[in-house]
């Protein structure tokens, strides 16, 4: 047993092997367990003769079995290092990364153009009641620039009106939808923290109106500022401060329009000079050039002393200034997008053409 038990130890190449020898010679039913067992049946002569050998046979097994299984095992570990070594001179796998948006990157920009203004960034839902979004903004029910604004609104849930106290005490203006423009954060900030006032307000609007300058989604940046004496010529120099500032041109000539929006008197509409280069609109220089045009950028307008007061404040002694801006317009003209559906669409080969993608 025992020259045969070496041999095929030594020949044995897996540590399964290993363990079906041990089984063979040393299991229960194994070879060397079975000549143990004949030690029982043997004269006390015959088994102090036997004995000693077989004993040793057991031994000398079980030694070369652990001593195999320890090659096998170094053998196998060496084997995985070896297929694990890592070359750090090859090249990584290229990882896809994220960008910002267009949209982001300008929101993001205006935010810290006008930060340097001494502006803060407030908020609103998006989802908004009637009010908010129009009765407070000196539009109340059938007043007919409600109509301009195409909006989205909830449908009413069956039997909520009679059945909700609370809606019924308010009227429509508990009515939800999607808010039309970021002017009622304008009533939302007056109302909660009061006056003075300075903050930008950038967010998500909703119309329901869709084609190659329209999405159902767009999004605004509103400005407002509450102050004491606060006129035009101050809306005029935070406009042109903050065109030349975002547009990265001194030469941006900025022209207000006279207008009319219910929440702001007087209104005016800021146009901005363009000029024609290479069959493109470029921004700078005034529009009366010859060759060169207006282009209509924003509206804004002093705050109705109106939607003052219902907002709590005192008109007597508060005055400010409100424009509200395309962010996605904005973005547009500044790195040369014409489709604005193609903001929405989340294809990076057309953010990619307009370097926004790594
Ligand atoms: N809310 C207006 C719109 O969406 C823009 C605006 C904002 C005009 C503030 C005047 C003052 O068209």
């Amino acid at each position: 047993i025992g020259s045969e038990a070496r041999s095929s130890i030594g020949a044995a190449q897996s540590l399964d092997e290993i363990e079906k020898l041990r089984v063979a010679y040393l299991g229960k039913q194994g070879s060397i367990s079975a000549l143990l067992k004949t030690l029982g049946g043997m004269t006390p002569d015959e088994r102090k003769e036997e004995g000693p050998k077989i004993h040793a046979l057991r031994e000398e097994v079980t030694a070369a079995l652990g001593a195999r299984k320890a090659e096998l095992e170094q053998a196998e570990l060496e084997q995985r290092l070896a297929a694990e070594t890592l070359d750090l001179s090859l090249p990584a796998p290229e990882t896809p990364k994220g960008s910002i948006h267009p949209v982001s990157q300008v929101m993001d920009e205006l935010a810290e153009i006008f930060a340097d203004m001494g502006f803060a960034v407030a908020t609103g839902p998006e989802i908004e009641d009637d009010w908010h979004n129009f009765a407070a903004l000196n539009m109340p029910e059938s007043h007919p620039a409600r109509a301009m604004h195409d909006t989205f609104y909830f449908p009413q849930a069956a039997g909520e009106t009679g059945a909700n106290e609370a809606l019924d005490r308010a009227g429509s203006s508990a009515r939800m939808l999607l808010r039309t423009h970021t002017s009622p954060v304008q009533v939302r900030t007056m109302k909660a923290q009061g006056a003075p006032i300075r903050i930008i307000a950038p967010g998500r609007v909703y119309r329901s109106d869709s084609d190659a300058t329209h999405t159902p989604m767009f999004h605004q940046v509103e400005g407002l500022v509450i102050d004491k004496g606060i006129h035009l010529g101050h809306l005029k120099w935070t406009l042109e401060t903050f065109l030349k500032a975002f547009f990265e041109r001194e030469d941006i000539v900025l022209r207000l329009r006279p207008s009319y929006f219910p929440f702001t008197e007087p209104s005016v509409e800021a146009d901005v000079g363009f000029a024609i280069e290479n069959g493109r609109r470029v921004l700078g220089g005034s529009g009366d050039e010859p060759g060169h045009g207006w282009m209509e950028l924003l509206g804004s307008g002093m705050v109705n002393r109106r939607v003052i007061e219902m907002s709590g404040l005192d008109p007597d002694e508060w005055q400010g200034f409100a424009f509200g801006v395309g962010v996605d317009r904005l973005a547009m003209l500044k790195y040369g997008m014409d489709d604005l559906r193609a903001f929405f669409d989340g294809d990076v080969r057309w953010l990619r053409h307009y370097g926004f993608s790594p």
